[in-house]
């Protein structure tokens, strides 16, 4: 489980995460919500390691994270994808595979290897050049298969779904749908499409300003006033 408890992260003048307080089970699947600018990268770098918070607590599983580095969160079960798919540009797919998991887990496991590969549907390319001889689609399962090869508890999913069309869009959700079951990990997501947020996740959070202002089921964080106000800058 993880905890954050009044998280803060200030850059200079700016409040991107404004003491944040929120929990996020193993067996659910959370949402992350809100306009552009909203701290919901930043919340996610807070918790990997990559930014340091200003203030507040992180926990995982009962362990305080705050000054853990970014290896140990890794090793502890904490995987992550990026707004921009990162590949290693000068290797194969199964070789992104295989420095993701030295990285997590400081070991590599070939038999998880495949698995992850066929689960993402890459088993075909896993031979291929990462950078040159992807579709988008395949960069983003990629993406996945990284964080999913290091054996995570807990998935943090920064709008990994963002720029498929429709139908692609559907096929991941279904996969991060079955992913959560079979491999038990937790599932933080952020993404924009309502009716994705909607189907996948169990429990929904929006922030505006680096706030918590709405958390609760999809429908009842989309239905909520403040939530409302801050997609339409104020003026609904
Ligand atoms: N490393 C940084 N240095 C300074 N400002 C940053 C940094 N990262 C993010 N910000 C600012 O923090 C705010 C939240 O950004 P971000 O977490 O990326 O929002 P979101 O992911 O919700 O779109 C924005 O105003 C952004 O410009
Ligand atoms: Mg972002």
């Amino acid at each position: 489980m993880l905890e954050l408890d009044a998280l803060t992260v200030r850059f200079g003048g700016l409040t991107a995460v404004d003491a944040v307080t929120l929990t996020a089970g193993r067996d659910e699947v959370l949402g992350l919500v809100g306009p552009n600018g909203a701290g919901k990268t930043t919340l996610f770098n807070a918790v990997s390691g990559l930014v340091r918070p200003t203030g507040g607590r992180i926990r995982f599983e009962s362990d305080n994270l705050l000054n853990a580095p970014l290896h140990r969160r890794a090793r502890m079960g904490i995987g992550r994808t990026f707004q921009i798919p990162q590949p290693l540009h000068e290797l194969t797919v199964r070789e992104n595979l295989v420095v993701a998991q030295r990285f997590g887990t400081g070991r590599v496991d070939d038999e998880r290897i495949a698995e992850v590969l066929d689960f993402t549907g890459l088993a075909g390319r896993a031979g291929r050049n990462a950078a040159a001889e992807l579709a988008l689609t395949e960069l983003k399962a990629l993406e996945i298969a990284k964080a999913l090869c290091t054996d995570p508890r807990l998935l943090l999913l920064d709008e990994v779904l963002a720029g498929l069309e429709t139908s692609a869009k559907r096929r991941f959700m279904h996969m991060l749908a079955d992913l959560h079951k079979r491999f038990s990990v937790g599932i933080l997501i952020i993404e924009h499409d309502i009716d994705i947020i909607s189907q996948l996740c169990d429990r929904v959070a929006a922030l505006d300003f680096g706030k918590l202002i709405a958390l609760g089921t999809a429908a009842e964080v989309f239905r909520d006033p403040e939530v409302v106000r801050s997609y339409t800058g104020g003026t609904a």
